[in-house]
């Protein structure tokens, strides 16, 4: 069968897509035991299992020469000190890449490779972000009141690996300082 180019919207003031073939939606409760102040943690989802972040994603076959796309909306809001977060991932095909693009809000990137190289780069609208094959990425929101909303693509067989980050977390973390956004070592 052949494949015809397609054209979707972004569009905005949201920066939704147009088109959505999958809406996931993560709850705190997705994110047990990845929030360094586990007291907040249990005291916010005693009241509520709140919506942390959303993923619209256009689908394709998940095959080599296919690219994925879609839409991540990490809402704003924070566990104790540290922010609203996405799980965050190696791709099971570790050397794949991925770029984002930030289409509105503030945040950051935080990224790192199994061999313990670390790195955070600031998101704000227009900032293109390259995340190489091997880098492990999770996408915070440090806006106050704004969604953090970014445009990825990445090759369409890389797959993901969750469960070393839920094992170990990622080296740093992301907190709310006296004197603003804290990037500080993870040494649970
Ligand atoms: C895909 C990718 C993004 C994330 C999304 C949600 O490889 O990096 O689409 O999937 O930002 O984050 P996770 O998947 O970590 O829950
Ligand atoms: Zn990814």
């Amino acid at each position: 069968m052949t494949d015809f180019p397609f054209t979707f919207d972004l569009l905005f003031p949201q920066g939704l897509p147009s088109r959505v073939d999958n809406h996931i939606q993560r709850r705190l409760s997705a994110l047990r035991g990845q929030f360094l102040d586990q007291h907040a943690y249990q005291a916010m989802l005693d009241v509520e299992d709140c919506l942390l972040y959303e993923v619209y994603e256009i689908r394709r076959p998940e095959l080599p020469g296919e690219m994925l796309m879609g839409i991540s909306v990490v809402h704003p809001g924070k566990v104790g000190r540290e922010f609203f977060m996405t799980k965050g991932h190696y791709h099971a095909v570790l050397d794949t890449c991925e770029v984002y693009t930030c289409l509105k809000g503030e945040g950051v990137m935080v990224m790192e490779t199994p061999e313990g190289e670390t790195a955070v780069e600031k998101l704000s609208p227009g900032k293109v972000l390259y995340v190489p094959p091997r880098w492990a990425h999770r996408s915070v929101c440090t806006g106050r009141a704004e969604d953090l909303v970014t445009f990825f693509v990445y090759p369409a067989h890389s797959g993901h690996d969750y469960g070393t980050i839920e094992q170990r977390g990622f080296r740093k973390r992301v907190l709310d300082g006296p004197k603003g956004v804290e990037i500080v070592d993870n040494d649970g």
